[in-house]
């Protein structure tokens, strides 16, 4: 089926408003049209009244037995008038009655004989208005009728008609026309908008739409739209932040190898220095592999397709095992770690991805804590949520650098991180990790030393059933 909309909005609108001006003004006009008809109508017989009273005091019963006025009236005001007998018999009619002659009106006196009735006999051209009823002339009971014509009132009203409806159309084109230049006028903005929305791509994601009234609809709307553009263009940025950096950490580790592979090949050497190139290239190689392995993640979690699992997680158990892992690195360096625990909490939530939020965090920990210092994570709980706090001895982050160090491959020493085996992507995925579990991340002010936390949404009854602490 075909739908005839128009594609305009504006033509629409103008549509419509012609549409709710016609039905109003044709309700308006039907109204004013009964209403003078029916005022009209009363007029006419409150005249015929006039004119019936007027009658029955103006006639007088001859000695001959006929009926006749007083005094003859002028033959141009003769009135419309009839004269009956009971009988029937017609006892007296002006010349006006004689020429306009109205069918039937012996009946119509019939008919009158009960109440005085005013009927409209439209058998004449034009109707006539006819009032029957009794009277006493000189003692004598008849039949009294009046009439006027209503062929005055009938042209007063088609003259109304007229102006009504030939007057109704021009007011509808006239509204009609406004309501467009209206349309127009209002949907101006949009016009302006969708032209500069259109111009604006990948490369122009700074352009920002006209605001011409922030508290209007159509303010409102580029506002909105105009926040949208913003947050666009700051995850491009990111985004082409990201890619830049990837490239460049991807190519450090590829440059090594190269680097490595074309000094062994110069000359000749023997099978523990090839052994020993090999073994670098190599621990390139898997610097590079996790470096993928966490692009991946990252990329994984931006999309949304990190798929959780909903474990039940017994935190100690699991800083334990986190700290039982990293214990090598931190045995190489001399320190110490800790894990202190107030209760028992489980949690629900991905143990995995918590798991690898939590190796960041001691690994980072370890990493940049000179040797032989202490590294403590504790675990406490509130009734409402539960933290973890990953604190070590080290040199702490300076409070201009807090947010910026969970920024994908942000290092504060470029060099330190990287001689750690460090990617600068260890607390942006924690970070990741933490907040995909519904957690908070955050980095604690602490006089000495740093300490990160998380913080852990309680989503199981508390269960404290002891307390644990242990040194790795
Ligand atoms: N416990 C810490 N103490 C001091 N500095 C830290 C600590 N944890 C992180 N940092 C700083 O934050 C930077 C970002 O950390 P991260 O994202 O894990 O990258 P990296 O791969 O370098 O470890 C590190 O390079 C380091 O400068
Ligand atoms: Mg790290």
């Amino acid at each position: 089926m075909i739908r005839l909309t128009p594609k305009s909005v504006r033509v629409r609108l103008t549509l419509w408003h012609i549409a709710v001006m016609l039905a109003v003004l044709g309700v308006y006009a039907a109204g004013v049209y009964t209403f003078v008809r029916n005022n009209s109508l009363s007029l006419l017989d409150e005249r015929l009244h006039d004119d019936f009273d007027w009658a029955s005091d103006m006639l007088a019963q001859r000695p001959d037995g006929t009926i006749a006025p007083y005094e003859e009236t002028g033959e141009g005001d003769s009135p419309w008038l009839q004269v009956w007998s009971l009988e029937g018999r017609l006892l007296y009619d002006t010349p006006e009655a004689r020429r306009n002659p109205v069918p039937r009106p012996a009946q119509l006196a019939e008919s009158a004989k009960e109440v005085d009735r005013v009927v409209t006999v439209p058998d004449v051209s034009p109707p006539y208005r006819v009032m029957s009823g009794g009277a006493r002339i000189g003692g004598r009971p008849v039949l009294v009728q009046v009439a006027r014509s209503e062929g005055p009132l009938a042209q007063n009203l088609n003259q109304l008609i007229y102006i009504l409806f030939l007057g109704l159309p021009g007011a509808v084109a006239i509204s009609g026309l406004g309501g467009y230049l209206l349309a127009r006028r209002a949907l101006a903005p949009i016009g302006r908008m969708s032209e500069r929305a259109r111009s604006i791509n990948a490369e122009r994601l700074n352009d920002r739409l006209p605001v011409d009234n922030p508290d209007d609809e159509l303010g409102r709307l580029a506002t909105v739209f105009n926040d949208t553009l913003t947050r666009l263009e700051s995850s491009f940025e990111q985004m082409r932040r990201f890619t830049a950096d990837a490239s460049h950490e991807l190519r450090t580790p590829l440059t090594a190898i190269r680097s490595v592979g074309e000094v062994g090949l110069r000359g000749k050497r023997d099978e523990t220095a090839y052994r020993e190139i090999i073994g670098s290239m190599l621990e390139e190689v898997d610097r590079l592999a996790l470096l993928v392995d966490r692009l991946l993640m990252l990329s994984r979690g931006d999309t949304g397709r990190a798929n959780l699992s909903m474990d039940v997680v017994d935190i100690p158990e699991l800083a334990k095992e986190v700290a039982e892992q990293l214990s090598v690195l931190a045995e190489e360096k001399g320190q110490s770690v800790q894990v202190r625990c107030d209760a028992v909490p489980r949690w629900f939530g991905d143990r995995m991805v918590l798991r690898q939020a939590m190796l960041n965090l001691v690994d980072n920990a370890i990493k940049y804590t000179p040797d032989g210092g202490a590294i403590e994570v504790r675990v406490t709980q509130t009734s409402a949520s539960m933290t973890i706090d990953v604190i070590d001895s080290g040199p702490g982050i300076a409070p201009e650098l807090q947010t910026r160090i969970f920024d994908r491959f942000y290092r504060v020493d470029k060099s330190r991180s990287r001689e750690n085996g460090g990617t600068g992507l260890g607390l942006a995925i924690a970070k990741w990790a933490v907040e995909v579990n519904g957690g908070l991340l955050t980095l604690v002010p602490a006089v000495s030393g740093s300490c990160f936390r998380i913080t852990l949404p309680q989503t199981v009854p508390n269960e404290v059933t002891g307390v644990c602490s242990g040194a790795l």
